[in-house]
């Protein structure tokens, strides 16, 4: 049978492809370019598989015939080493078959390209602004009466972005400090945000449903928390959605709240809470975009959520729950008042 060294030649082999096959399974649920849920990936997925199956005849016919030659025309006891110098067949082979598979790669690859970078098309159908800052992305939305908000200005969002599932949207990027990298690998398309220059791509979901995303630029300590959560509605959802987010945006900009907007976000309440459409992005605390809607708070303890109850919890936390984490901050009645009225319109 085989010797002690193809066996373990072939033992490693075999280990190799288990480490390949589980890795790609753990990546099966994740971002992955390779599990395309749009147009654009789907071109990049494409052009991958035939790519990597043209590379794996390759290997096998390759190493397939070192091997094949060495253990047959090896030198060995009563055998002499063949020699194959100047085989015109096998020159010719090695030289022609190559080149037309990198010919043919090439301008398969400018193909996609062309679609890829194709980002004036008549076909697109919204164009979102991304503007990459150290560590966030904001979003700002057509100039459309439905993203209008209060103050005359239009609808701008973090991190979260926002389109209608088989719509071409061109996304025009910029970058306020250091360069970053926007990137949905299971829609496609990667594209640097670069301080100065205007840069763009198009994103385009088949499907509803929420894709991350991150920056693929290395721009800092948050790098790595620098996401994109993108939500692709279907067309009959995605003007509820814009009502609601503008509404969460004119809360921010609402005259009548501004001053207990401006405490609450100039203290360290912003630490530990989040208020979508504010600054305030804290996640150690339960976020309280709604905490008006809600039946009650603090785990029961200010219920409901009233004018009362949150003026005795914001004034003195500890006194209202005892062990809660929620420090009292010492805030003047006016303070909480103000405070308060804010919060009350977070419904
Ligand atoms: Cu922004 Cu990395």
């Amino acid at each position: 049978m085989f010797s002690v060294r193809i066996r373990v030649a072939l033992g490693v082999i075999t280990a190799l492809v288990i480490a390949l096959l589980s890795s790609t399974a753990a990546f099966a649920d994740g971002p992955w370019p390779n599990d395309p849920q749009g147009p654009q990936a789907k071109a990049v997925a494409d052009l991958y598989w035939i790519m990597f199956v043209a590379a794996v005849v390759v290997l096998a016919i390759v190493d397939g015939g070192i091997i094949y030659a060495g253990i047959k025309f090896r030198e060995r006891p009563g055998h002499v080493a063949k020699q194959f110098h100047g085989n015109n067949f096998l020159e010719l082979t090695w030289t022609i078959v190559p080149t037309i598979m990198v010919v043919s790669f090439s301008v398969l690859s400018w193909q996609k390209l062309d679609f890829i970078n194709n980002t004036r098309g008549s076909d697109v159908g919204m164009v979102i602004q991304a503007q990459g800052q150290q560590w966030q992305w904001t979003f700002s939305y057509p100039h459309e009466d439905r993203f209008k908000l209060l103050d005359g200005t239009y609808l701008q969002t973090s991190e979260e972005l926002h389109i209608t599932v088989g719509t071409k949207v061109r996304v025009e990027l910029s970058a306020k400090d250091v360069i970053h990298s926007f990137w949905v690998p299971s829609i496609g398309g990667k594209k640097d945000a670069v301080p100065g220059r205007a840069t763009e791509l198009w994103i385009q979901a088949d499907k509803p449903g929420t894709y991350k995303g991150q920056c693929l630029e290395f721009c800092g300590d948050g790098h790595a928390d620098m996401l994109i959560t993108l939500v692709a509605h279907p067309v009959s959802d995605y003007d509820a959605w814009a009502v609601a987010a503008v509404k969460d945006a004119n809360r921010a900009i609402d005259p009548l709240t501004k001053v207990g907007r401006d405490t609450f976000l100039s203290l360290a309440c912003v630490g530990c809470h989040t208020v979508k459409g504010t600054t305030a992005g804290g996640k150690i605390g339960p976020e309280l975009t709604h905490v008006a809607s809600q039946k009650s708070i603090a785990g029961g303890a200010v219920s409901p959520v009233n004018e009362d109850n949150l003026t005795r919890w914001v004034k003195n936390p500890p006194a209202v729950k005892p062990g809660t984490k929620m420090p009292n901050y010492n805030l003047s009645d006016q303070q909480v008042h103000d405070i308060v009225q804010w919060l009350l319109t977070l419904k």
